[in-house]
């Protein structure tokens, strides 16, 4: 069943209600927890199993604008290249010669007509088939055709590049996303924005735990006192819950003058910052001029360790009425704000609560009903995961 999608201006006055009652939307319970969601190898196990399933996103279009343009990333069960193809689509494989496995391509980025092998330089085509074996006259017979590299899953839609990270799943985003979330990003039109500035972060903290940190609107005035605790209000959301996804409007501090005022016809769009969580693994954040995106994806192996990405998409400059060197100038230091926040700020926080975790008798811990954003994000991986078994 299709929720009913609440108008923009409507949803932020309930966000004002509640900074004026002091009040937030809450989840229908406290919910219990323990560190082995954070710290087991068998979680761990079974939440990278949750990517073999369900498509998360990899790139934004703009990253990868003309043909044969490539980006190779490490995903939690595969090594992927993403590659532009001839046609305008976009096609993911399997970073692996398919001679004896040497890692195919190096480079984080870039772009080549070729694939070509650092071993024994068998070469591939950017559509994954097997261009050229060398010697292939001492090498023997072979159906070339079966030689091409594994193709994974692979679907743009919304500006974005987004797969499945296993070779015989299938891809729909549309479905994934469910009718009101494709609604919403359809209407923000971010294939039209271009990725500014992109950044990927190893960090020795699960990647639940970095998650819950950026959908946490509870901790911005105690861990971000001088940064975004100046900014935003704290502890208050005005939640959309599409059962899957989820989206809410949080007040910045610019809408206190509306307070003790009632702001009748006028848009207060300027005056919040709007989260939407998207299963299993992104925060996308949609400020009054841009969007930012954060994905946290589970290390390979170790359960105590991430990945996490930054992506800052903003209007072209010939799109934005601004010089050149003004936008330059306004994209960086937005980019170096958040920089400075994620690393002096949250990331000290999230190591160590990482390594608390580890503690034998770390005991149990418990998600508020302020926690609404995070506790969305549990109840639905516990769906997944049961779904698995
Ligand atoms: S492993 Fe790639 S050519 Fe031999
Ligand atoms: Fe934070």
């Amino acid at each position: 069943m299709t929720r009913p999608i609440a108008p923009r201006e409507v949803r932020i006055r309930r966000a004002l209600e509640h900074l004026r009652n002091g009040s937030t939307d809450e989840f229908e319970s406290i919910s219990p927890f323990g560190p082995e969601e954070f710290t087991s190898p068998e979680i761990a196990a079974t939440d990278r199993a949750i990517f073999a399933r369900v498509p998360s996103i990899i790139a934004h279009s703009s990253e990868l604008p003309e043909p044969n343009d490539f980006i190779t990333h490490q995903m939690p069960r595969n090594k992927v290249i993403v590659a532009r193809q001839a046609d305008g689509g976009v096609k993911a494989f399997v970073n692996l010669c398919r001679h004896r496995g040497a890692l195919l391509e190096e480079r984080d980025r870039g772009r080549c007509r070729i694939f070509s092998c650092a071993y024994h330089r068998w070469s591939y085509n950017t559509d994954g088939t097997l261009r050229a074996i060398t010697r292939d006259r001492t090498f023997g017979d072979i159906d070339r055709s079966a030689q091409g590299l594994v193709e994974l899953p692979c679907e743009e839609r919304h500006g974005f590049v987004w797969i499945v990270d296993e070779a015989t799943a299938e891809i729909d985003v549309a479905a994934w996303l469910g009718p009101e979330m494709d609604e919403i990003m359809a209407g923000y039109h971010l294939g039209d924005l271009v990725c500014v500035r992109g950044e990927a972060f190893d960090e020795p903290v699960n990647w639940k735990i970095m998650q819950d940190a950026f959908l946490d609107g509870y901790h911005i005035q105690y861990a971000h006192p001088n940064t975004a605790g100046k900014i935003v209000h704290t502890n208050i959301m005005a939640m959309e819950d599409f059962g899957r996804h989820c989206r809410f409007v949080a007040p910045r501090k610019s809408i206190d003058r509306w307070l003790d005022e009632d702001p009748g016809d006028h848009s207060l769009a300027k005056h919040v910052i709007e989260t939407h969580f998207l299963l299993p693994c992104h925060t996308l954040l949609r400020q009054p001029d841009h969007f930012q995106l954060l994905t946290f994806r589970p290390h390979p192996k170790e359960p105590g360790r991430s990945q996490m990405e930054m992506r800052l998409m903003v209007p072209r400059q010939r799109d934005s009425g601004m010089e050149m060197d003004t936008w330059t100038r306004l994209w960086d230091k937005n980019w170096q704000i958040l920089l400075a926040v994620l690393h002096q700020e949250d990331f000290p926080l999230l190591r160590s609560s990482q390594s608390g975790m580890e503690s034998a008798n770390a005991g149990p811990m418990l998600l508020g009903r302020n926690e609404i954003a995070n506790q969305i994000f549990h109840r639905e991986l516990r769906k997944l995961v049961t779904d698995n078994q």
